[in-house]
């Protein structure tokens, strides 16, 4: 059976109160729908669209025409607010050949870009008020596809990539804090309304904060690993004024898992374990919040105006991150019922709102439950569980699913993700002539299904 068969609201229900869940669950969007404050800026309405990267940017950084399109089709679909995806501030920092960069040569056009965007957001609703777009700045650290870098040599993490890649240098991380800073002015004159400085996914500033072994000024104590994002975030606030401030979050990383029987298993690690952030160090499978929440309280004193949690690895636990029906080509069946990962999700975001109540966060993990995602998400912020709800591959799948969910009460079940990974097997097909495949939304969307066709020829899938 597969493990998503509800097609009623109550079916939903009833399998997670017999699974002992807490998922609460509402038909009443009206919290959905009321207005957020973002510093200086007020969201339309308590829906976002998360980073999602099609890797379909031309050589140079620049987006691509499929990018443009998703951009436009994300301010067509009504959530008020569209986190831009990864976007890295260095070349050697990109975690594929097609990843945006910005710089002053690309700068130009994401600024057109974002003017396609907001222009499809004011064809659709007569008015872009209350639209708020950001861009997430990265640097790929381990999983730069051309130069990896690692912030710590951390033997579990290392057998999984990154075993040959160079510790990048206190010195070179000095001029990353500036190219961070350059990339947010860019971001600002562009006009974008935030930049995001990324912290999760266990890409290089995710990284850092859990180099318990690293040497030097950026590793060992809690003020050692937190200080390359303390100084990136002093940096942009002085150089970028006006533009606010945000952040994804990893709340917590894990240990990487591997297939195991039916399932995967976590592999092999020492306790203390020393190269996860967010995880006890007694027992890493244990979240422990202590410090992403203080880590919150000390960026909102450098400027800190809104932040986006999530966690896990795409690489290395991806049904931590992204609860699953069937696995991506480089993955394994899921070691646990996906509610598990989406209850999971949902508990430790509602601890992070309830630490910084007057601070707008947005919660991730509610693609999964398909039709029934923002009945999670409208109970979770009438509760004070989360300010703002983010579907990530569940726009991919349904860009329109703000639009449905606020003006029709419902969303489609036939338009809704299915949760099976072929969004993430395209961007693991690297053998085209630009060294990577687009991505995007395959049982959904009319563009990907020949693009996945060829994939499976170019990279040997069964
Ligand atoms: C194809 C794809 C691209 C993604 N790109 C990004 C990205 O650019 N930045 C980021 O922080 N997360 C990225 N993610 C992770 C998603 O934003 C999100 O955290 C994840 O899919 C879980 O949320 P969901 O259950 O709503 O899909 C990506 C995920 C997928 C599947």
């Amino acid at each position: 059976m597969p493990y998503f068969h509800y097609r009623e609201l109550d079916e939903l229900r009833a399998d997670i109160a017999a699974r002992g869940h807490v998922i609460p669950l509402d038909g009443d969007f009206a919290p959905l729908a009321a207005p957020a404050r973002i510093g200086e800026r007020v969201a339309a309405n308590r829906l976002a669209v998360h980073p999602m990267e099609g890797c379909d940017g031309n050589a140079d950084g620049t987006p691509g025409e499929l990018t443009r399109r998703r951009w436009r089709r994300f301010a067509e679909g009504g959530a008020a607010l569209l986190w831009g995806e990864a976007t890295a501030v260095v070349p050697e920092g990109r975690a594929n050949p097609r990843q945006l960069l910005i710089s002053r040569g690309t700068a130009p056009a994401l600024r057109s870009m974002l003017e396609e965007t907001r222009a499809a957001r004011r064809a659709r609703f007569g008015t872009d008020a209350g639209f708020i777009v950001g861009l997430q700045l990265t640097h790929s650290g381990r999983w730069s596809h051309a130069a990896p870098v690692v912030a710590q040599r951390a033997p579990p993490i290392d057998a999984v990539r990154g075993a040959g890649a160079a510790l990048i240098a206190d010195a070179e991380l000095e001029r990353l804090a500036d190219a961070f800073a350059d990339a947010a002015v860019l971001a600002r004159d562009a006009g974008f309304d935030f930049v995001d400085i990324k912290q999760c996914h266990t890409y290089l500033l995710n990284e850092l904060l859990a180099s318990h072994t690293r040497e030097g000024a950026y590793g060992g104590t809690f003020a050692q690993r937190t200080r390359f994002v303390r100084e990136v975030f002093a940096k942009v606030a002085a150089r970028a004024p006006g533009i606010a401030l945000a952040t994804r979050l990893n709340m917590y990383d894990g240990v990487p898992f591997r297939p195991d029987g039916d399932g995967a298993a976590p592999t092999a690690f020492d306790t203390p374990y020393r190269y996860g952030w967010g995880a006890a160090p007694g027992d890493p499978l244990t979240p422990d919040l202590a410090e992403p929440v203080r880590l919150v309280g000390e960026l909102r004193a450098l400027g800190l105006g809104l932040v986006n949690l999530t966690m896990g690895s795409p690489y290395f636990n991806p049904h931590v991150g992204r609860p699953f029906e069937r696995p991506p080509v480089d993955g394994y069946a899921p070691p646990e019922h996906p509610l598990v990962g989406v209850e999971r999700h949902l508990a430790l975001a509602g601890t992070m709102q309830r630490a910084h109540p007057d601070l707008p966060m947005i919660g991730t993990g509610y693609s999964w439950l398909r039709q029934f995602a923002l009945h999670a998400g409208a109970a979770n912020v009438a509760a004070g569980g989360i300010s703002i709800v983010g579907l990530g591959r569940g726009a991919l799948a349904y860009p329109d699913f703000a639009v449905d969910g606020l003006e029709r009460g419902a969303l489609d079940a036939n338009r809704a993700c299915i949760g099976v990974s072929y969004c993430t097997a395209l961007m693991r097909a690297k053998h085209n002539d630009l060294g990577q495949y687009p991505t995007g939304c395959v049982p959904r969307d009319r563009v990907y299904a020949p693009l996945l066709r060829e994939a499976r020829r170019t990279e040997g899938w069964r």
